[in-house]
């Protein structure tokens, strides 16, 4: 059989997928230049992985989506394009400074008006917004240790046919390490990410599959 793994790392690629996708517009640019400008950690989503965002979340018509982990506000504006007009998304970010750069972003973006940024640890702040649901979408990009909790809610709290999409669930690369040769604080996130795809994947609630993307985005739709 023809091999279909994934592994395709031309150098050209991301300014090929550039030029022929357009990611980014000025906005978008002048957002991930403020946070950096702010001292922010260079951690928002890859430009393609925003665009992934903005179709995944047409796709299921999403009017109604929260995030777990803002940063600067740079995967919300995506998700609140593919959105659309009328939509809402609900965002979480437990650190001020970075709450405070993303309400100039949203601003910057022209879509403050559709944001409720919540500000504290989404594990307790959660909760609040339950009224609001049952949600369209759920995209998880917060502390890693937190997933499992983050999906479970997402159980509950996602209409069926709606989205849960996690970042990073390749572990920045270590997801299918057996060797054992794992950091302490390396273990946790690689059990954690494997708890979370596991029950993706195997949990009855979604059918799912995972996006090689740079960093691995899983998406399940709940069933
Ligand atoms: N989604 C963003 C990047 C998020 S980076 C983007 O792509 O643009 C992860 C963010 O989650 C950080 O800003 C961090 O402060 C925040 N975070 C970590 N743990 C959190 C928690 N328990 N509750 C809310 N935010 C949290
Ligand atoms: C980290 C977090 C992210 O969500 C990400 O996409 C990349 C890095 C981090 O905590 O280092
Ligand atoms: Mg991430």
């Amino acid at each position: 059989m023809v091999n279909k793994d994934f592994q395709y790392e031309g150098p050209d690629l991301n300014s090929y997928l550039s030029r022929t996708f357009h990611p980014e517009d000025d906005v978008l640019v002048q957002v991930r230049q403020a946070m950096e400008a702010a001292g922010l950690p260079e951690i928002q989503v890859g430009e393609m992985d925003g665009l992934h965002l903005q179709v995944l979340a047409r796709t299921c018509g999403a009017s109604k989506a929260v995030e777990i982990g803002t940063l600067g506000g740079y995967s919300g504006i995506h998700l609140l394009r593919g959105m659309g007009e009328g939509s809402h998304l609900w965002t979480f970010e437990k650190d001020p400074a970075a709450a405070e750069v993303a309400r100039k972003s949203f601003e910057l973006a022209g879509v403050s008006d559709r944001v409720t940024l919540i500000c504290g640890d989404a594990s307790e702040k959660l909760s609040e917004i339950e009224e609001h649901g049952p949600f369209d979408l759920v995209f998880i990009d917060a502390d890693k240790n937190g997933y499992p909790c983050y999906l479970e809610w997402s159980e509950k709290n996602l209409r069926k046919g709606g989205l849960v999409i996690g970042d990073n669930t390749f572990a920045f690369g270590m997801i299918a390490n057996t060797a054992g040769s794992l950091q302490p604080r390396d273990v946790k996130i690689v059990e954690s990410l494997r708890k979370f795809n596991e029950r993706v994947a195997q949990g009855g609630r979604f059918l799912g599959t995972i996006l090689p993307t740079g960093e691995g985005l899983t998406v399940g739709v709940k069933l």
